[in-house]
C-alpha cells in the first residue's frame, strides 16, 4: 500500500458554475475540487490550508469509515475544532475498500458553496470487480448554491425561503445552467441575479434523477457495496449517495446524447423527466437495491437496542427548526470526541452538553404523521445517544407532515463510521409489532446514506463497533443546519491518542501543552 499526498488551497473565489457569477469555495482554484485517487489499503495524507480569511473550516471524508482515526472524520463540533482561517490542519487516514466516496466541507453550509468532491478507490492492482467495461467515467451531481453569510447563528434563516420554487441550478460536474428570468429580475443585471437576495438563498432540493438519453443504465454498485445488477432508465440518486452503473454505448454513433438531471420530490423548473411528485418509482427504485449474489454480508439476527427517529418540524422561539423526536439538534463549543476521552473534561462534561439523554423515540400510537406537528415540548439540545459497544443497533426513521399541512419531504441520511444494513422501507407509519416481520434480512445491501421518503418510514441496522463519536443526520445541509441529526457515542474509551491538531477549541484550549 502506498501514501498519497496532497496540498490543499482552500478559498473563496468568484466562479461562474451556471452562467451567473458568485463567491465559490475552491480547491486549488476548483469547484468541485480535485478528485482523490487511491487503491484499497492506501493511506490518503491531505494537507489543508484554510485560505478563507474570515471562516473556519473542517472537511469530511464521506463514506470512509476512519476506523482507528475517528479524529479525522472532519466534523467541527463532533471530532475536532474547526481550522482557523490562516491555519493549515493535515487529515490522515486510510482508504479500505474500494468504491466511490466523496468529501465536502463539513462547517455551517459550506458543502454547498461548492467545497466538495469526489474520492475514488480502486481494487488492488490484479483484481478486478465481477463485471466488465471499457472505460471509467465519474460524474457528480449536486444543488449550486448561492453565497450564504456563515455569521448568523443557527435557525435565522425564516422558512418561507424554503418554500420558494427551485432558484438554485442544478450542476453536473459543477457546471449548470440558472435561468435568472426565472424570478422576474433582469437577466442583465447579474448583481441582482446574485447573492445578497435572500430569494437566491440555496435551500433543501437534494432528491435528483439522473437520465441518459436513449440509454439504459445497470447499477452495479452503491455507497461502495456490489449490488445484485438491475437495470433503470431513471437513477434516482439522494444527496449524500453514490452508484456506479454500466451503461454500453451502442447507440447511433453519428449523434451525440444528453445526460440529465432532473429534481424530484420538489416541484422542478426543469424539463422532462419523471413527475415530481409521485413517490412510488422512487420507493421502487430504493425496495429493487438488493446485496449482489457472492458479496452478501448477513446482519445480525436481531438488534440490541432500538431507537425511533421521528422526523419533523417544530417552531422554537419564533423560529422553524427541523426537529428528532422533538428535540432540534445543536453542536457544542467544544466537540464530543475531545470532551469524552481527555481526563480531564471528562469530569466536567456537563459543561460540555447536556447529559439527559435525547428520547429514544416518541408517542408512536397517538402520533398523527399526515398532520402538522402540534409543537408541544420542543427544544433544542445537544445531548448524545451513548450505545454499548459492540451491540446491534436498530433505528426506525419515520417521516411526517411538516409545518406546512400537506407536506412531507425527503430526507437522506447519512451515518458517519459506519455502514448499515437497509432492512426496509414502507409508507405511512411503522408498526412496531408487525413491520419489523417484513424486514429483509437475507440480502440487504450496505450503505452509508439512505433515503426516507414522503410520509414513510426506512429502518436500519448496524454494529456499534467502531470507536469513536459519530454523526448521523439528513444529508441536506440546510436540514442539518437547523437542526435535523443526532450524534453517537460507542466505545469511546478504546479511540487511541487524540492528536493535538484538533484541539484548540471551546473547554480543549487548557489541553494543549504551549
Ligand atoms: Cu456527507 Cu455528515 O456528511
Ligand atoms: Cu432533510
Amino acid at each position: 500500500a502506498k501514501t498519497r499526498y496532497y496540498k490543499w488551497d482552500v478559498k473563496y473565489e468568484f466562479k461562474s458554475p451556471d452562467c451567473f457569477k458568485k463567491l465559490v469555495i475552491t480547491v486549488n482554484g476548483m469547484s468541485p475540487g480535485p478528485t482523490i485517487t487511491a487503491e484499497q489499503g492506501d493511506t490518503v495524507v491531505v494537507e489543508v490550508a484554510n485560505n478563507l480569511l474570515t471562516e473556519n473550516l473542517a472537511i469530511h471524508w464521506h463514506g470512509i469509515r476512519q476506523i482507528g482515526t475517528p479524529w479525522y472524520d472532519g466534523v467541527e463540533g463532533v471530532t475536532q475544532c474547526p481550522i482557523v482561517p490562516g491555519d493549515t490542519f493535515v487529515y490522515k487516514f486510510v482508504v479500505d475498500r474500494p468504491g466511490t466516496y466523496l468529501y465536502h466541507a463539513h462547517y455551517g453550509m459550506q458543502r454547498e458553496e461548492g467545497l466538495n468532491g469526489m474520492i475514488q478507490v480502486s481494487l488492488p492492482r490484479g483484481q478486478s470487480e465481477p463485471f466488465a467495461y471499457d472505460f471509467d467515467r465519474s460524474i457528480m451531481l449536486r444543488i449550486g448554491s448561492t453565497r450564504v453569510p456563515m455569521n448568523k447563528p443557527p435557525g435565522w434563516l425564516p422558512f418561507h425561503l424554503f418554500g420558494s420554487e427551485n432558484l438554485s441550478p442544478l450542476l453536473i460536474n459543477g457546471r449548470g445552467r440558472f435561468n435568472c428570468s426565472s424570478f422576474g429580475t433582469p437577466t442583465s443585471d447579474s448583481g441582482a441575479c446574485n447573492a445578497t437576495n435572500p430569494e437566491c438563498s440555496p435551500f433543501c432540493v437534494d432528491s435528483l434523477n439522473f437520465e441518459i438519453e436513449g440509454h439504459n443504465m445497470t447499477v452495479v454498485e452503491a455507497d461502495g457495496h456490489l449490488v445484485e445488477p438491475f437495470e433503470v432508465k431513471n437513477l434516482f440518486i439522494y444527496s449524500g449517495e453514490t452508484y456506479s452503473v454500466l451503461v454500453k454505448a451502442n447507440q447511433d454513433p453519428s449523434r451525440n446524447y444528453w445526460a440529465t438531471t432532473n429534481v424530484v420530490s420538489r416541484r422542478p423548473q426543469t424539463p422532462t423527466g419523471p413527475v415530481w411528485n409521485d413517490t412510488k418509482p422512487r420507493v421502487a427504485q430504493s425496495i429493487a437495491i438488493r446485496a449482489r449474489e457472492g458479496f452478501i454480508e448477513p446482519p445480525p439476527a436481531t438488534p440490541d437496542r432500538w431507537i425511533m427517529l421521528l422526523n419533523t418540524q417544530n417552531r422554537i422561539d419564533g423560529y422553524i427548526k427541523w426537529a428528532i423526536n422533538n428535540v432540534s439538534f445543536t453542536l457544542p463549543t467544544t466537540p464530543y470526541l475531545i470532551a469524552l476521552k481527555e481526563n480531564k473534561l471528562r469530569n466536567n462534561l456537563h459543561k460540555v452538553f447536556n447529559q439527559r439523554p435525547p428520547p429514544n423515540g416518541y408517542d408512536w400510537q397517538n402520533y398523527d404523521i399526515y398532520t402538522p406537528p402540534p409543537n408541544v415540548n420542543a427544544t433544542t439540545s445537544n445531548s448524545i445517544y451513548r450505545l454499548r459497544f459492540g451491540t446491534t443497533i436498530d433505528i426506525v426513521l419515520q417521516n411526517a407532515n411538516m409545518i406546512n399541512p400537506n407536506n412531507s419531504e425527503t430526507h437522506p441520511w447519512h451515518l458517519h463510521g459506519h455502514d448499515f444494513w437497509v432492512l426496509g422501507y414502507g409508507s405511512g407509519k411503522f408498526d412496531p409489532f408487525n413491520d419489523p416481520k417484513k424486514y429483509n434480512l437475507v440480502n440487504p445491501i450496505m450503505k452509508n446514506t439512505v433515503p426516507l421518503h414522503p410520509y414513510g418510514w426506512t429502518a436500519i441496522r448496524f454494529k456499534a463497533d467502531n470507536p469513536g463519536v459519530w454523526l448521523f443526520h439528513c444529508h441536506i445541509d440546510s436540514h442539518f443546519f437547523m437542526g435535523m441529526g443526532i450524534v453517537f457515542e460507542e466505545g469511546v474509551e478504546r479511540v487511541g491518542k487524540l492528536p493535538a491538531s484538533i484541539m484548540g477549541c471551546g473547554l480543549t484550549k487548557g489541553l494543549i501543552s504551549p
